[in-house]
């Protein structure tokens, strides 16, 4: 199958990628207890979530991580949790214990090391290893940002960190994010992406110069292994593919 796969509606595209993330997730579960799936928050995921929500699964086995959070508490329109938790956690019955949630109401720094410390427990690391996650679903932001990782920050060079808070100007607002350490260490990397906003953004990460400084979503694009992509035909409209 494509590394991309346009579909005709984001409600398409988003139910396509829910089938997909599932599929991975159940051949997870063919050598392991469970599965581990990592999430990223925004807008576009709540159409995937609630798909996930409607199909069959077996969700005791799940554990469910945040990619990123925003510095707010639970119950926040902006927090990506309550978002996930409304669409998916809630519909399926997830038991609080499976919810790896970032602590959005702390501060940024303290609420990355309690992060980087529950993936430690929760995936058992050596010091200096990596979570690897069996499914790791990104977005892309217009700027071509992904995680909370935003054109020219720094932490996008960091090889060595698991979570890391950044103070973002674009969004004037601290973000608590998963590091490529982690991000490059998926087994598999699910994209989803639409919009006509996302047009310009798309074509820089998929088609432009490489400067993942520049386009942070390329590095996971180019440097992650089993990536796909779930797209609709408006974010493709200026490829050249
Ligand atoms: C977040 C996300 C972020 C998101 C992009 C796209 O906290 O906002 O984790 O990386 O994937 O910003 O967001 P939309 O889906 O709202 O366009």
């Amino acid at each position: 199958m494509p590394k991309l796969r346009v579909y005709d509606s984001k409600e398409e595209a988003a139910a396509a990628a829910a089938e997909f993330i599932l599929g991975k997730l159940d051949e997870a579960l063919q050598d392991a207890r469970r599965a581990t799936l990592a999430v990223s928050g925004g807008s576009t995921p709540k159409l995937m979530f609630e798909a996930m929500a409607r199909r069959e699964f077996e969700w005791p086995k799940l554990q469910l991580f945040f990619v990123d959070e925003r510095p707010v508490p639970p119950g926040h329109p902006e927090s990506n949790f309550s978002m996930a938790d409304a669409a998916l956690c809630q519909p399926v019955g997830l038991e609080a214990e499976q919810v790896h949630r970032i602590q959005g109401e702390l501060e940024p720094p303290v609420a990355a090391e309690r992060y980087a410390d529950d993936l430690v427990e929760a995936f058992g690391l050596d010091e200096e290893a990596a979570p690897r996650f069996d499914v790791l679903h990104l977005g892309i932001g217009d700027d071509a940002h992904t995680a909370s990782l935003f054109p020219g920050e720094p932490l996008i060079l960091d090889r060595s960190g698991l979570v890391g808070s950044v103070y973002t100007s674009v969004k004037k607002s601290y973000r608590v994010s998963l590091l490529p350490k982690v991000l490059l260490n998926a087994a598999n990397t699910v994209f989803l992406v639409t919009g006509a906003d996302k047009a310009k953004s798309l074509k820089a990460v998929l088609e432009g110069q490489q400067d993942f400084l520049a386009y942070p979503a390329q590095l996971v694009d180019r440097q992650a292994e089993n990536v796909v992509w779930f797209v609709d035909t408006a974010a493709v409209a200026e490829l050249d593919r």
